[in-house]
């Protein structure tokens, strides 16, 4: 199982959401592959958000060694499923699919937790660093759900 995470800037919430699947699938003994990107150009080539890296950091995840990089079109054939954070950047990413073979691996990333709520991971890019704590509270349990579900395939 390959599993793409995607926001905006790939330097927030995507690769939290990698750092923190990885982790708990390396705690939990389950094989899958997990890699993240951002739609947008901004930040290709550079870590995480600092805030990002320290929060991780304080939850016992390490993030530093990830580095930002673009979605591309390559990404609908390496990935099984494409997560993306919020309806922006779904709307980014289906603009990009070609075949409804591309277009049915894309989900809201929330929707793990509730399907079809189509609820969004806040951007806390311009907020204070409580809101870097609720994005990784909401990333952590989508992870242990998501976890849950491929343990048992
Ligand atoms: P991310 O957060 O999409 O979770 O990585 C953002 C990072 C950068 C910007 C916006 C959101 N930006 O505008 O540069």
């Amino acid at each position: 199982m390959k599993i793409l995470m995607v926001c905006l800037g790939n330097i927030c919430r995507s690769p939290l959401a990698e750092g923190v699947l990885r982790h708990k699938a390396n705690e939990r003994g389950i094989d899958v592959t997990v890699d993240s990107c951002g739609t947008s150009n901004y930040h290709i080539g550079q870590e995480p958000d600092s805030r990002s890296m320290a929060n991780a950091l304080k939850n016992g995840v390490d993030i530093s060694y990830l580095r930002a990089r673009q979605f591309s079109k390559a990404d609908f054939e390496q990935f099984d499923r494409i997560y993306v954070m919020d309806q922006s950047n779904h709307k980014n990413v289906m603009a990009l699919a070609t075949n409804e073979i591309h277009r049915n691996k894309v989900d809201l990333f929330l929707n793990i937790l509730q399907p079809g709520s189509n609820r969004a991971v806040p951007d806390p890019y311009f907020g204070g660093a409580e809101g870097f704590q609720h994005v990784f509270d909401l990333i952590d349990e989508a992870c242990e759900k998501l976890l849950d579900e491929l343990h048992q395939q």
